[in-house]
């Protein structure tokens, strides 16, 4: 009796924990008015089914893990000025929450902490100096009369991946705040929207005149970056772009006056955040098998060469919370031994069933069937399975070669030479010599 007690606590005690790291969010904040001005963004996660747990980004109570057990699985940092995290959490912290695969969404400001700061840097963005803003006398609000600094991008600057930002849109996006760098060469790095070419990131109250950081299409206003691992952090150079005024306020772009009743940045926010916290572009093989053609299943210790194999795998995606087949025509399978001896497409056989069909290549040695399927957006799918290929048993090669026939027919011909030599040499006497043999005869009686 008292067993059961104790088995049922402990299902109990596991049940919630699990819920609890698969939902819950941990949302930093400058101040507690943040959760009013953005209140749709957070209604739009918790209709979602994330549990928010809001908390002052210096509250001195932060604690991020527990026990070696990490609380959240996503975090939103709309804590701008911050300079420093309060409690257990920090900068080092939170890289390694996403080396340990969480997820981050972080928005900044004109007026960034260097907490945010360093953050962007271990990600490889680089936020503009402090004070420093986006600016277009172009494409800006209407209603910003001052500096320019409300501006408007195209929708066209998002980056090309529906998966990440959504279907295509026709309204802009209002932004206000800092610009972003980012490394061209990191290929881990995504520029999720950038600004117009007539824009620039600058510090109007600088002192020291310079020439600006950030200039037209190189600024970045949202930048993103799937680690290794598939984590995944998002970094907006402003806190503003989520707001509710961001989200349902009219714009009217000051260049030509075209009024949009809305800019798009509600549906690229939600688009972005389900990203962001792995609601979409989530990948994960189900199954891999491979066999010789006629077996089903994979041979006991190794392929022989020239084996006709059959490969096939199952990929699924993650689509409104349940995993279906992922659809794609684009999956290649390489069979690698150092270098890829075969690379081919995958063909599905039934949605999510993909398959390649191919001839072992006639070199033995330790091979790898290698899917290393990288796609914006998706997460990096990478699976390899080793096989080894042996050379054929001393029993197992052909008796005779067509290539080599010339030479079984020198030798044969050379045997029926050297016979019909021979008989001829044995059994033929020619009548000189049978003369010399009786002359011969003839001789050896003079001789008595
Ligand atoms: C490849 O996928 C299979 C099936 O899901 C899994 O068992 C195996 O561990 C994966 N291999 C690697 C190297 O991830």
């Amino acid at each position: 009796m008292w067993k059961y007690f104790v088995f049922i606590c402990v299902f109990l005690q596991t049940s919630n924990a699990v819920l609890e790291s698969d939902a819950n969010t941990l949302v930093l904040l400058d101040n507690l008015a943040i959760r009013e001005t953005h209140s749709i963004f957070f209604k739009s996660l918790q209709e979602r089914g994330f549990k928010l747990v809001y908390k002052l980004a210096d509250d001195s109570g932060l604690v991020l893990s527990r026990y070696g057990e990490y609380l959240y699985k996503n975090v939103i940092i709309f804590a701008p000025s911050v300079e420093e995290f309060g409690g257990d959490l920090s900068v080092e912290k939170l890289t390694e929450f996403v080396d340990d695969g969480g997820n981050v969404l972080v928005a900044a400001s004109e007026q960034s902490g260097d907490a945010l700061r360093e953050f962007a840097s271990e990600c490889g963005f680089e936020v503009d100096e402090e004070g420093a803003s986006v600016i277009d006398h172009l494409n800006y609000d209407v209603s910003d009369v001052g500096d320019h600094t409300t501006i408007l991008t195209s929708a066209r600057n998002l980056i090309d991946a529906p998966i990440i930002v959504g279907a295509k849109k026709s309204a802009p996006l209002i932004y206000r705040g800092t610009g972003l760098l980012a490394d061209k060469e990191n290929p881990l790095v995504l520029h999720l929207l950038s600004a117009e070419s007539t824009a620039y990131s600058y510090n109007p109250e600088q002192t020291v005149k310079e020439y600006p950081h950030a200039v037209g299409r190189e600024t970045l206003l949202i930048a993103a970056l799937q680690a290794r691992n598939n984590a995944r952090v998002v970094f907006s150079g402003s806190l503003h772009f989520f707001s509710d005024e961001a989200f349902t306020a009219p714009v009217q772009n000051a260049r030509d006056g075209t009024i949009n009743k809305q800019a798009s940045n509600q549906d690229v926010a939600t688009a972005i955040s389900r990203w962001a916290f792995g609601e979409s572009g989530r990948l994960r093989v189900a199954k891999v098998n491979h066999h010789k053609e006629g077996e089903s299943l994979p041979p006991e210790q190794a392929y022989t060469i020239v084996d006709p194999v059959v490969y096939t795998i199952s990929i699924e995606e993650l689509v409104e919370e349940k995993w279906q087949p992922f659809k794609a025509n684009d999956v290649q399978l390489e069979f690698v031994r150092i270098d890829p001896f075969i690379r081919t497409t995958l063909k599905q056989v039934n949605g999510g069933r993909y398959e390649a069909r191919f001839k072992i290549p006639d070199v033995y040695g330790v091979y790898q069937f290698k899917i290393n399927y990288d796609r914006v957006g998706y997460t990096h799918l990478y699976n390899t399975t080793q096989v080894s290929v042996r050379p054929l048993e001393h029993t197992e090669y052909e008796r005779f070669i067509p290539s080599a026939y010339p030479y079984y027919s020198s030798a044969f011909s050379m045997m029926i030479g050297v016979f019909i030599f021979s008989f001829v040499f044995l059994h033929f006497k020619d009548e000189n010599n049978a003369v010399s043999a009786k002359s011969g005869k003839a001789d050896d009686k003079k001789m008595q």
